[in-house]
């Protein structure tokens, strides 16, 4: 007990000297009001989302992602039992808006019915990324489930080389994110190169784009196509800021910058300021490199895509693919008032730019891809029935790799070792256990995707239709995906031929199931 008597008059005097500090303090009326107890107040708003998380929240009041929907990625990266049990405790019959995908009693498919069917066929793209605009190194994406651009930078070394090499596993795609293309994205996984406003890793010594930089960048890395970001759905029209104490030698000598000094991504590119100077750009860099090139864009303002598609009607230049952030999306940092109100939701945002590109008879010439929780076979299977070829998964892949949902993205502390530059945090995360996570999960969401697809009778998720899927209005009454949207009859779909080619390609790949044979007794 001699240690007690010891300890008491220490801590006594440190909390009458914390008192005292709070007490003389004006910058908290609480502190100076409760002093000491005033302090919980700001401990229990530190450590509200992990005790709300743990505690207090159901399984699907969460945001971004709810407890099921984590469970979920979570269950399915370990692969572990990502079954639920008893039914679904989603309020289907009074959720208004809910998505119900409409399964055939016979159809086509005939899916074999052991719970792990599925998992190591590959899910190529139902469209050659690049052959409607002839592009040289035109290419078939392996996988319809790829990673969605997420900056070295905004995460960590150990987080890009764990997807990289998840990518590589699972033999899909990693967008590199607007920060250059690191050592960490050089293990294996091939990659979609993005270019930002800032031009990382292309650009000169004063900030300009240099072509001659970006020719060398891919002649040394496993680029498969080049993506112009114009904006991103959580913070559309801004630009970015690393702050120094951020920008690392690595980081300086990835984005080409230099090292201890705040790095902006301005708001605008500087290579082209309208419709018909992008096209320009497109067809430049297609021609340079002889890679597919797209644009990623969030969705506000309509006549953006309407002046786009009018002069790919009219002049023959074109982007390649289309890759659509929804402003439910993710971001390493923005303010609220763009994570919250600026941008389309994914769906609005896609299909009225579907619908444009449709109109003009553009639709399956064009490569769509979606991002904005698309990484949950429910979502993902509705932006399939809209037309998207392929998803990007973000955040759900930094699930995978052992993200919690702390929302400390922004502020250095992650406490995973996913999105901070702090080599003590960092040092938690495995890239090689993390990849083999990632690459499961992946695997798990392309099974869930063809296993919905078999049950609609359809051979690969690109050939649902917007019939295939109704919008529950209540309990009473539903609305067929293809009216909610206004879609014309065959939107949504690839052409006739690339259909045709995908159930070839599937159906000389995917294992069909079947039952016993018929008794004799059989009708027909
Ligand atoms: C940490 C983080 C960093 C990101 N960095 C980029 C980026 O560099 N370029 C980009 O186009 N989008 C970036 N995004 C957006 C994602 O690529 C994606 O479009 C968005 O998060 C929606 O997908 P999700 O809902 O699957 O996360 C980032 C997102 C996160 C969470
Ligand atoms: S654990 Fe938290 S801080 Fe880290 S990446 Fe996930 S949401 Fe961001």
């Amino acid at each position: 007990m001699k240690w007690a008597s010891r300890a008491v008059p220490v801590i006594s005097a440190a909390v009458a000297a914390l008192a005292a500090r709070d007490l003389l303090q004006r910058d908290h009326a609480l502190l100076r009001n409760f002093p000491v107890i005033g302090r919980a107040r700001y401990l229990l708003e530190a450590i509200g989302p992990e005790l709300r998380q743990y505690i207090v929240a159901g399984n699907n009041e969460e945001r971004p992602f709810t407890r099921d929907q984590r469970r979920w990625i979570y269950a399915s990266a370990k692969k572990e039992n990502n079954y639920f049990g008893f039914g679904t405790d989603n309020d289907i019959e009074y959720t208004p808006g809910y998505p119900i995908i409409k399964h055939r009693t016979f159809g086509r498919a005939v899916p074999p019915s052991s719970p792990t069917a599925g998992h190591e066929v590959e899910l190529p793209c139902a469209k050659v990324l690049g052959a409607a605009r002839g592009r040289p190194l035109a290419f078939r994406p392996g996988s319809v489930v790829n990673i969605s651009g997420m900056s070295f930078g905004s995460l960590s070394g150990r987080a890009v080389e764990a997807l990289n090499r998840g990518a590589a596993l699972a033999g899909c795609l990693q967008n590199t994110g607007e920060g250059g293309l690191s050592p960490y994205h050089r293990n294996g996984g091939e990659l979609v190169f993005q270019i930002g406003t800032a031009y990382f890793g292309c650009r000169d010594e004063r900030g300009r784009f240099s072509l001659a930089r970006l020719k060398d960048l891919i002649a040394g890395a496993p680029v498969r196509a080049l993506e112009i970001k114009l904006s991103q759905g959580a913070k559309p029209s801004l630009g970015g800021l690393l702050p120094a104490a951020k920008v690392s030698a690595e980081i300086a000598a990835t984005r080409g910058i230099a090292p201890g000094q705040d790095c902006v991504s301005p708001s605008r590119h500087a290579e082209f300021s309208d419709c018909d100077s992008l096209l320009d750009w497109v067809e430049l860099l297609a021609a340079e490199t002889g890679l597919p090139v797209g644009i990623k864009s969030a969705v506000g303002d309509l006549g953006f895509w309407d002046e786009l598609t009018t002069l790919m009607r009219d002049t023959g230049r074109g982007v390649d693919f289309v890759n659509i952030d929804g402003g439910e999306g993710g971001t390493g940092a923005a303010p609220l008032i763009f994570t919250d109100s600026v941008s389309l939701p994914f769906q609005q945002g896609f299909t009225r730019v579907y619908r444009t590109f449709a109109e003009k008879d553009l639709h399956e010439q064009t490569v769509f891809i979606g991002a904005g929780k698309l990484g949950l076979p429910d979502n993902a299977v509705v932006a399939f029935a809209l037309g998207c070829d392929m998803v990007n998964v973000g955040r759900e892949a930094m699930l995978s790799i052992g993200c919690i949902q702390a929302q400390k993205c922004h502020t250095d502390t992650c406490p995973t070792g996913v999105a901070t530059q702090n080599p003590w945090l960092t040092r938690g995360l495995d890239p090689t256990l993390k990849a083999a996570r990632a690459a499961n999960y992946i695997r798990t969401l392309r099974r869930d995707l063809l296993k919905v697809a078999e049950a609609c009778g359809m051979e690969h998720p690109g050939l649902i239709d917007t019939d295939t899927v109704e919008i529950l209005d209540g309990r009473t009454a539903s609305t067929p995906l293809r009216e909610v949207y206004g879609y014309r009859p065959g939107w949504g779909l690839p052409s006739a031929t690339d259909r045709t080619e995908i159930v070839r390609l599937m159906t000389a790949e995917a294992p069909q199931g079947g039952s016993a044979t018929p008794s004799p007794t059989a009708a027909g």
